[in-house]
């Protein structure tokens, strides 16, 4: 299938983002020449993914659709039990909704958006404890997605240690880059949490990115082939919290599964039933389930994988080469730029990070997201603004949907802004949701 691409003028930009309140999600889809916006249920479906959506079985109950995704499910990751949800959050819903009581604690590597905003919303504490190299944008080493397994044990072992039940990891790490987490972190936080009676649930969102960064970059993984890392990743785990919107390759979809306690499984399939659907279906259509069989296992293909590592490396590159600050190492699913290295003349207070998505925009109609002072938000006790370790903009690739080529439309927008970083004027914000305002925020540039 091809989707034409309209070519937009500077002048059509200009008005365009002026209307939409400088914040690229209220743009229209039209309006953007390369949509580097997400990697979230944007990538193109395979033939055979596509073959499958014929077969779907629509049947309110027990469809046959339903046996495909859960034996799916059970063959890729390893857990019988699951609740399919119409996406990553509605998964969160159902799980968080049976587990977080008021001050509950749940330590993470790092929480992506929409996880910390439903444990906050229950009054829960969603922790951050990423390695110190996390915080470095300029440090390349391996494996920057780790937890730090230090300050884990001291959570646990103190007094603050009783309001903790589950300990998160996200493979790969959204919020701090895309960075792996390597299979020696996974299995020290799954023995951290045993040793303290704590389940590990993982976030597997990508997951198949971050097997293939343990199989190339972790000591003895070089023959293990990917379903084999990815069963010995999640072999540790009690339960995994899915968008399939990923590392699915669908257009929608998401699931909890857990491996083993039946009375816990009744309780999230009873709330799955009140927020998502009948547990056989969980709002999605019987095709959509078959779409996500078919990508859970194509995403773990040596070609398809390949290629998806090495065209977002070829991003980062072609952004580097033209000037532009970018995280180190590049990450499974996007490129992240330095916003505070490439606007240093811009204070936090006006969004630095927000600033140059909007000049990415202008300069080349392309469209990326902040990952700063915007989307960090309030605090939910203080009300006040948070201040995120990092000034990011990320630039996530959809899967087996643009050439190499057309991707090096955002290197030429970026080399722009780095001849005349003057030129990008800071922002000020003029109205905000409560929870994820990133979404919604509206903005008028100052100075
Ligand atoms: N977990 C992670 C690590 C995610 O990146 C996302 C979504 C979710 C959960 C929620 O899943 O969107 O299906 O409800 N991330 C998207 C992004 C939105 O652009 O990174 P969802």
């Amino acid at each position: 299938m091809v989707e034409p691409i309209r070519s937009t003028t500077r002048a059509e930009r200009e008005r365009a983002l002026d209307a939409a309140g400088w914040n690229v999600f209220q743009l229209a889809a039209a309006d953007v020449e390369l949509d580097l916006l997400t990697d979230s249920g944007t990538g193109a479906m395979s033939q055979a993914q596509w073959a499958a959506l014929i077969q779907g079985d629509e049947s309110y109950a027990g469809s046959r659709s339903f046996d495909r995704f859960r034996e799916a499910v059970n063959d890729v990751l390893g857990f019988p039990l699951v609740v399919p949800a119409h996406q990553g959050r509605g998964a969160e819903s159902v799980f968080f909704g049976a587990v977080i009581d008021p001050g509950e604690i749940v330590p993470s590597n790092a929480h992506f958006d929409t996880t910390r905003a439903h444990i906050e919303v229950r009054e829960g504490i969603a922790l951050d404890l990423p390695v110190a190299a996390a915080l470095d944008p300029d440090l390349d080493v391996s494996f920057k997605g780790d937890m730090d397994t230090d300050a884990l044990a001291d959570l646990l072992a103190g007094e603050d240690g009783e309001r903790v039940s589950i300990v998160m990891l996200t493979l790969t790490n959204n919020a701090g880059g895309g960075q792996p987490v390597s299979m020696a972190n996974i299995r020290e936080v799954a023995r951290l949490a045993r040793e303290h009676s704590k389940k590990l649930v993982l976030d597997i969102a990508r997951f198949a990115e971050n097997a293939w960064f343990i199989r190339e970059l972790e000591e003895g993984y070089a023959d293990t082939s990917l379903p084999d890392v990815v069963r010995e990743m999640l072999s540790e785990a009690d339960g995994v919290l899915m968008s399939a919107k990923k590392d699915a390759i669908a257009n929608i979809g998401g699931f909890v599964a857990i491996r083993e306690d039946e009375v816990f499984f009744k309780r999230l399939q009873d709330r799955g039933i009140v927020f998502e659907g009948f547990p056989t279906y969980g709002g999605l259509a019987g095709r959509d389930l078959e779409a996500i069989a078919v990508g859970l296992k194509e995403v773990l293909g040596e070609d398809y994988l390949r290629h998806r590592i090495e065209q977002v490396a070829y991003l980062g590159a072609v952004l580097e080469e033209q000037g532009a600050a970018i995280l180190k190492p590049v990450g499974g699913h996007a490129v992240y730029l330095n916003a505070g290295r490439m606007l240093p003349e811009i204070p936090a207070a006006r969004f630095p990070a927000q600033a140059l998505t909007c000049a990415l925009y202008l300069a080349g109609g392309v469209r990326g997201v902040e990952i700063g002072s915007v989307m960090a938000g309030r605090d939910p006790l203080s009300g006040e603004n948070r201040v995120p370790p990092l000034e990011l903009v990320r630039l996530a690739v959809p899967r087996r949907v643009y050439s190499s080529r057309q991707l090096e439309q955002a290197g030429d927008a970026a080399a722009e802004v780095v001849a005349d970083p003057g030129s990008v004027r800071g922002l000020e914000m003029t109205s905000e949701a409560p929870v994820l305002r990133h979404f919604t925020a509206r903005f008028r540039p100052v100075g």
